[in-house]
């Protein structure tokens, strides 16, 4: 692969966006070695993902600007499908991902932090949809998912401006987790995936099914959901596991069964 490179191991797999003549935006190669990415990082049985841009100027600026010159409507439009569909591969993933925001995180760069199920950014990061400035409206799920992280009134400022916001912005209006040092931003991002990485993974995965279907669920339904999966933790080696560990005073050892 040319633009992304993935380590694995501990459970944790660790996926580098590397583009550094572009601060690494995103062109179609990126995204078609994101997605043979995940299918690896799928097949290795890693319980967490760290998802974060080379250097330490740019998580990712954005979609590559250069590669709209010419596009139409259905161009675009087939683009805008396909980063919405990897992006909606990490946001629907069983495996918890993490953002681990190094520099600018910008348009896609954005949608690509908001697609992960957590962010740590480094107190120099710089996060906004600046599609507006370009005469656009971000195109891989940005209008969606700021929306509901953030709420409709602060996501139309970011939309509506294009301004970016620092780290310490983005933790006030809770689009990120945390913001940390630089130099502590992956120690930070691995110490979240090592301590996620020892719990059950079938139940993680269901605790983030719950939270993302459940979203988009009335109340009832969505307690009936939390219910439906929370009966299916008991069919698991796991929750047997975990429960009797609690008893003998011993740290559980989950299989992932
Ligand atoms: N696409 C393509 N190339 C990009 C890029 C992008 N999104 N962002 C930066 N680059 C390139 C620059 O063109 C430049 O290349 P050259 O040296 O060949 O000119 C190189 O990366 C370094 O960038 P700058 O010289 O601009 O660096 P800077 O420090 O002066 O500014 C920046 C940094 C503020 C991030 C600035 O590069 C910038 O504003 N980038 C664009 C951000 C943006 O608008 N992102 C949204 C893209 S649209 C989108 O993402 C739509 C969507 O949702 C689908």
């Amino acid at each position: 692969m040319d633009f992304i490179s993935l380590d694995i191991h501990d459970y944790q797999a660790l996926i580098t966006i590397d583009r550094p003549a572009a601060l690494n935006a995103l062109n179609n190669a990126v995204f078609d070695e994101l997605s043979l990415a995940l299918d690896e990082v799928g097949r290795s049985g890693a319980r967490a993902l760290i998802i974060t841009g080379a250097g330490d100027k740019a998580f990712v600026a954005g979609a590559d600007i250069k590669s709209f010159v010419g596009l139409d409507d259905k161009s675009a439009a087939k683009l805008s499908h396909r980063g919405q569909r990897v992006f909606q591969r990490l946001a629907a993933s069983a495996i918890p991902t993490i953002a681990a925001v190094n520099g600018f995180a910008l348009g896609g760069g954005c949608e690509l932090a908001l697609a992960c199920h957590m962010r740590i950014a480094a107190s120099h990061a710089r996060f906004g949809q600046p599609e507006v400035k370009l005469g656009l409206i971000p195109g891989f799920g940005g209008t969606q998912r700021l929306t509901r992280l953030v709420g409709s009134g602060v996501a139309l400022e970011l939309l509506t401006t294009g301004r970016m916001i620092d780290a310490n912005e983005a933790l006030r209006i809770g689009l990120v987790n945390r913001v940390v040092a630089a130099d502590e931003l992956m120690s930070a991002c691995e110490a979240l995936a090592g301590e996620i990485a020892q719990q059950g993974p079938k139940a993680v995965a269901w605790a983030i099914e719950a939270v993302n279907r459940g979203r988009d669920l009335s109340l009832d339904k969505a307690l009936e959901l939390e219910t439906e999966l929370f009966g299916s933790c008991f069919n698991t080696s796991d929750a047997k596991e975990g429960i009797q560990a609690f008893i003998d005073k011993r740290s559980a050892n989950f299989s992932g069964e």
